[in-house]
C-alpha cells in the first residue's frame, strides 16, 4: 500500500517537473515586445486607468529589470515584457483573484518587487487593482502632455521617475546609467545618449527598455529640454 502512494507522488512530481519545463521553453522562444498595442484615439478619462499610459511603465520599471522578469531572466518562469504575457497573471475584471496583484500587496518577504526593493506605492497598487477591475483591457489615450512645457522638473524629472528610474538607480543602474539625480541625467543629455534612446535612432538602445515606446509628445519635450541647455530648472 505505502509504495503504490510513494509512486504516486513520484509520478506527480515528474509530471510537474515536464509541465514546468515546457512553460520555460514556450517563455523563452516568445519574444516579440509589446504588439499589438492600440494607437492612442482618445483623450483620457480621469475614470479610466490606461494600460499603455499607466500600467506598463510601472511594470516595466519595477519588474522587469535584468535578473527580474525580462526576457532573459524570466525569474520563476514569469516574464512581464507585454501585455500578452502580463495577461497570464490577471483575471480580468477580478484583481483578488489575478497573481499580479496577490505578489504586490503581501507584507512578507514574498512580495513583489522582493526586499530589499522597495513595494510599490499604494498609489501604484491602487491604480493596478483598477485597471484588473475594470477589464484589463490593453488600451491607451492621448495624455495631457504639452510640447510647450519642457523644464526639468514640469516634464523630463516626471517622466524620469515614471519611466526609468527603477531600472536607473544607484542600487540597479541598468547599463551603468543612474538617472536619479540632475547631474547623472545631464550627462546623457550632453552626450546624445537621452534622446537617442528615447526617440530609438540607430546605434543606440531603445528606452524604455522591455516596455512601449515614449508618445511623440514626450520625445518632444526631452528634445527641447535638451536644445534649451539642460538646465536644472
Ligand atoms: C527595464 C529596465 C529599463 C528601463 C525601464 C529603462 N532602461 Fe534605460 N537601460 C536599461 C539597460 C539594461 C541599459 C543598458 C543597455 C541595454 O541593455 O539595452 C539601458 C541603457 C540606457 C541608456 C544608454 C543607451 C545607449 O545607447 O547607450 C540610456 C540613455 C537610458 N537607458 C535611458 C533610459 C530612459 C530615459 C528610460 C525611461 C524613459 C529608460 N532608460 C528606461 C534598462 C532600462
Amino acid at each position: 500500500m505505502k509504495n503504490i502512494k510513494g509512486n504516486k507522488i513520484i509520478a506527480g512530481i515528474v509530471i510537474l517537473f515536464f509541465v514546468i519545463a515546457c512553460r520555460h521553453e514556450i517563455l523563452q522562444n516568445n519574444t516579440e515586445i509589446n504588439p499589438g498595442t492600440p494607437v492612442p484615439t482618445s483623450n483620457c478619462s480621469p475614470d479610466t486607468v490606461y494600460f499603455a499610459n499607466q500600467i506598463m511603465p510601472i511594470i516595466s520599471s519595477n519588474c522587469t529589470m535584468s535578473g527580474c522578469h525580462d526576457n532573459i531572466t524570466h525569474a520563476d518562469g514569469v516574464n512581464l515584457t507585454s501585455y500578452t504575457r502580463i495577461m497570464r497573471y490577471v483575471v480580468a475584471g477580478n484583481a483578488n483573484e489575478s497573481k499580479l496583484f496577490k505578489v504586490i500587496i503581501k507584507s512578507d518577504g514574498d512580495r513583489m518587487p522582493p526586499p530589499p526593493m522597495p513595494p510599490l506605492s499604494s498609489e501604484q497598487k491602487a491604480l493596478i487593482q483598477k485597471w484588473i477591475s475594470q477589464g484589463a483591457k490593453n488600451n491607451t489615450c492621448i495624455g495631457s502632455c504639452d510640447t510647450t512645457v519642457f523644464t526639468y522638473s514640469g516634464s523630463v524629472r516626471p517622466l524620469i521617475e515614471t519611466k526609468c528610474i527603477g531600472c536607473h538607480n544607484p542600487a540597479n543602474p541598468g547599463g551603468n546609467i543612474d538617472l536619479s539625480t540632475y547631474n547623472a541625467v545631464k550627462i546623457v543629455a550632453l552626450n546624445g545618449k537621452l534622446y537617442g534612446s528615447v526617440a530609438q535612432l540607430p546605434g543606440y538602445s531603445p528606452m524604455p527598455k522591455n516596455s512601449i515606446k515614449l508618445i511623440d509628445c514626450e520625445i518632444r519635450q526631452i528634445q527641447k529640454w535638451i536644445a534649451a541647455g539642460s538646465q536644472n530648472n
